[in-house]
């Protein structure tokens, strides 16, 4: 006997809820062999964070290839004008922006700046920006885990708030997270990143679930994990090698080519590649402790030692040696924008940079017989825009370089812990 009244409606809709679920496993599982239509986006404004190399720089050349014009966003400034190069011989148009994604005073001010500078709004956003701290968690100093939660999960509260109300208000735009298959089953060993990770999906899937429940249906998301891709990130990560036969790094662009993929046809998930869907599943249907020998049997329980160990090295072995000029750029950039950032953050903006280099801070860049090195940067603008570095007490002026990523870390580490007091510039 069929109940009546609001018991009815609720039957009612219950079938028609089961009969949708039922509608759409069917329709998934064709759309694995019959892919459907791809949505054109040619005209769209994508704007792609992270686009200074890896996955960022393949996305820009890719969402070129479909006729899109990219604003280009990264802490780096030269590697993404390298990028933006890449664009144009392709006969792309491409923006590029030095923006640091987990300021987001700096993400406010330059989504502002796109606005005005193009004139009219972002209507794609890729977060793809991406960094893992590559140390054991009783080890990593806290500002890498913070940096790793800041740049992985913060930052995409700041981008989509940037740019999310002008999607809204024209009922037309798509949100990309490139998350990893790490946010949705963990290894052991990078826990600032898994953590960081499994945030993002949250974020991400949240708002998906929002942008339905508003029936904002213009508004699409896609979420991208990908396994361990080669682009450097993970190097070293090894699971077990007859089960890396099967499950071997990603090509960067066959990666980014499967995700297009997904993001053309306004796909809500994708994992990359398919296999990583089971891992996925298992933990969510197994007993812990059977993923756990899972897990020993396939090397995963201590894949990402190698890789840790490998990062050590690069850490402790100290000086790089090189005469290449670029890599002597990339080395002190990077010193840069560590500086850059907690200067930002310590409010100190109107003051001469050279003011809050310490002794100890020189003392690591005199290990750079660098010189008359100028550096230049453009979140800083005029503050550091015309910065020599020190000359250094070394007598070798071949333009050698001598700085090991330890020392890197040492002086932003400094910088972090407020070590580094004003007015004792030397520069
Ligand atoms: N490489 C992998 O194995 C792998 C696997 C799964 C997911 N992913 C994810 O894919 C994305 C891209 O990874 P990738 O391998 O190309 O990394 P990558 O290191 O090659 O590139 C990351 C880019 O992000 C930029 N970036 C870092 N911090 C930033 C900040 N604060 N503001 C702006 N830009 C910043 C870097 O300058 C760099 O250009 C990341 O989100 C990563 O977590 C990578």
């Amino acid at each position: 006997m069929r109940p009546t009244g609001g018991g009815e409606v609720v039957i009612d809709e219950l079938e028609m809820m089961l009969l949708d679920v039922i509608y759409f496993i069917l329709r998934n599982s064709v759309r694995v062999f019959l892919r459907p239509r791809t949505k054109p986006i040619d005209g769209e404004l994508v704007l792609i964070t992270g686009s200074g190399g890896g996955l960022g720089r393949l996305f820009a050349q890719e969402f070129t290839k479909h006729g899109a014009e990219v604003v280009l966003w990264d802490v780096n400034s030269s590697p993404n004008e390298q990028t933006a190069t890449l664009v144009r011989a392709l006969g792309g148009k491409a923006h590029t922006y030095t923006v640091d994604v987990t300021n987001r005073a700096d993400v406010y001010r330059s989504a502002e700046l796109v606005r005005k500078d193009l004139g009219r709004d972002v209507t794609m956003l890729v977060n793809n920006a991406g960094v893992v701290a590559g140390e054991r968690m009783l080890d990593c100093p806290d500002e890498l885990i913070e940096r790793t939660m800041k740049v992985n999960c913060h930052a995409l509260f700041w981008t989509v708030k940037a740019f999310l109300p002008q999607m809204k208000a024209q009922n037309h735009g798509h949100i990309v997270t490139i998350a990893s298959v790490l946010g949705l089953f963990s290894t052991p060993f990078v826990e600032d990143y898994c953590a960081s990770k499994f945030a993002a999906v949250g974020f991400h899937e949240s708002l998906a679930h929002e942008l339905l429940a508003e029936e904002v249906e213009g508004v699409k998301t896609t979420l991208v994990c990908p396994y361990i891709v080669d682009t450097g990130m993970f190097e070293g990560c090894k699971i077990r090698e007859e089960v890396e036969m099967l499950l071997p790094p990603l090509e960067p662009q066959y990666c980014v080519e499967q995700a297009m993929n997904a993001i053309l046809i306004d796909q809500p998930l994708v994992c990359i590649p398919r296999l990583t869907y089971l891992p996925f599943l298992s933990r969510a249907l197994l007993p812990w402790e059977s993923n756990v020998v899972t897990y020993r049997f396939m090397g995963s329980d201590k894949c990402m030692l190698p890789f840790i160990e490998s990062k050590k090295k690069q850490m402790a072995n100290g000086p790089v040696k090189t005469t290449n000029r670029d890599h002597l750029n990339g080395a002190v950039q990077g010193l840069w924008q560590c500086a850059q950032v907690r200067l930002f953050e310590c409010r100190f903006r109107r003051l001469r940079l050279r003011h809050f280099i310490s002794q100890e801070l020189q003392h690591l860049l005199c290990c750079v017989p660098l010189g008359h090195f100028l550096t230049r940067s453009h979140s800083f603008g005029s503050l550091v825009a015309h910065c020599h570095l020190y000359h250094g007490k070394s007598s070798d002026r071949r333009g050698e370089i001598r700085m090991g990523r330890a020392e890197l870390l040492m002086g932003w580490l400094a910088l972090s812990e407020g070590r580094v007091p004003a007015g004792q510039g030397m520069l």
